[in-house]
């Protein structure tokens, strides 16, 4: 416990934290990076919902609908909130962060990109940060240079100085990696990619669960998230980006609510934020996304990366005793809580089965980082990821189970 932050207290709140994974094995989960556990709060919130508000939203004039508008427009509210959006109309309902990165790279990059333009990528990208751009450059003809990743793990920063001065106009980093858990210096990053002309669009879906987030204060152009990372539903994220350029984009899909009138062959485009909502939204899970920041806020996001802290650097500390083992990226006090590893002679794969034997679920494989894990000549790492219901026994189960894996493979 630190601080008041008690993760004891806080994991009864999660019913599938309390299941066992097989008899008398209980469940010790460590693949929040993949998708968080959700809350009773949250859980709660979707069922009351769908029990007693469901309608579409922006449609009906009846309770119902007018009770699901007035929860799906509040939730916006309260996610503008907690990333200190100046305007909620900033804030733009997606299905996760993949779309909305998709939503940015065809509508901001078709408008604003030409052939031969540049755009700085980086090797520790997820792929939902990388393939968009490739899409688009190789549609219109972009050229895409790269920051590469050193051997601590951070990128390196020297490179994306040159690379600035190569005049790209767009800059899209993670905030943090979700394979090596480097957080990344957006701020200093933001000033730079500015002082050179180019916007910066950042993936925040490891970083906005996790951390307190400000978009203005980061001073970026884009921020996308995902609900299902930070105790939410799956199928809803955010996509953030500055009044003035969502203002100015183009919609992105076409349909119902994107639009003021339509008429036989052409339409005329709705204001933000329902320019780029088209179709019936994910009503009840944004609610529900909205339960999950209320959730989230009622603990403190400093609260909360304060803990994780504590227990990456304990688990750290606690993977570097078992033999042959080597974690990836930096020292635990440059990332969040992320740790991606191998076990020298043992595949990934076979790490994570026999964990699962003792109920510790590990993501194996290549976490959508294919590149990063070129980078170190890797096909696939085991990776265990932390959030605000593990504790030091979480880590202690992992620690004894990795030496089980090391005395079955000899
Ligand atoms: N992006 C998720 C992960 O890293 C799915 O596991």
């Amino acid at each position: 416990m630190k601080g008041g932050f008690d993760a004891n207290v806080i994991r009864q709140d999660f019913p599938a934290l309390k299941r066992m994974v097989k008899e008398d094995v209980p469940l010790v989960y460590l693949d929040t990076t993949a998708t968080s556990q959700k809350p009773k709060q949250v859980l709660d919130c979707l069922n009351d919902y769908y029990s007693n508000n469901n309608a579409n939203v922006h449609r009906g004039i009846h309770t119902l609908a007018e009770e699901a508008t007035a929860g799906y427009e509040n939730a916006r509210i309260t996610i503008g909130k907690f990333i200190n959006a100046s305007n909620e109309k900033e804030i733009i309902y997606t299905r996760n962060t993949t779309e909305a990165i998709n939503l940015v790279a065809n509508s901001w990059g078709r408008t604003n990109l030409n052939s031969g333009d540049r755009i700085i990528l980086t090797e520790m990208e997820h792929h939902s940060n990388l393939v968009p751009w490739q899409m688009l450059a190789a549609s219109i003809g972009l050229e895409i240079d790269i920051i590469p990743v050193d051997d601590n793990g951070l990128l390196d920063l020297h490179v994306y100085e040159q690379l600035l001065d190569k005049n790209p106009k767009a800059v899209c980093v993670t905030h943090m990696s979700n394979v090596l858990g480097t957080l990344n210096p957006i701020k200093n990053m933001a000033i730079n990619a500015h002082d050179h002309g180019a916007l910066i669009i950042v993936d925040g879906a490891q970083s906005a669960p996790h951390m307190p987030v400000d978009v203005q204060d980061l001073d970026v152009d884009f921020f996308a998230f995902s609900a299902h990372k930070m105790c939410g539903p799956t199928g809803v994220g955010i996509l953030w980006g500055r009044y003035e350029l969502l203002d100015a984009m183009p919609p992105f899909l076409g349909g119902g609510d994107m639009i003021k009138r339509v008429h036989l062959r052409d339409f005329d485009t709705n204001d933000l934020p329902y320019k780029f909502e088209a179709g019936t939204p994910a009503i009840g899970e944004a609610i529900g996304m909205g339960a999950a920041v209320n959730y989230l806020n009622g603990l403190g996001m400093q609260s909360i990366w304060e803990h994780e802290q504590d227990i990456v650097s304990y688990a750290m500390d606690r993977l570097n005793e078992v033999p042959g083992l080597t974690v990836y990226g930096p020292e635990a006090e440059m990332r969040g809580g992320v740790t991606a590893f191998s076990l020298d002679g043992v595949h990934p794969h076979d790490i994570s089965q026999i964990l699962d034997g003792d109920g510790v679920a590990v993501r194996a494989g290549h976490h959508c980082a294919m590149p990063l894990h070129e980078r170190y000549k890797l096909v696939a790492t085991a990776r265990a990821s932390f959030y605000l219901y593990n504790t030091y026994s979480d880590v202690d189960k992992l620690i004894e189970g990795l030496h089980k894996v090391k005395q079955v493979f000899g």
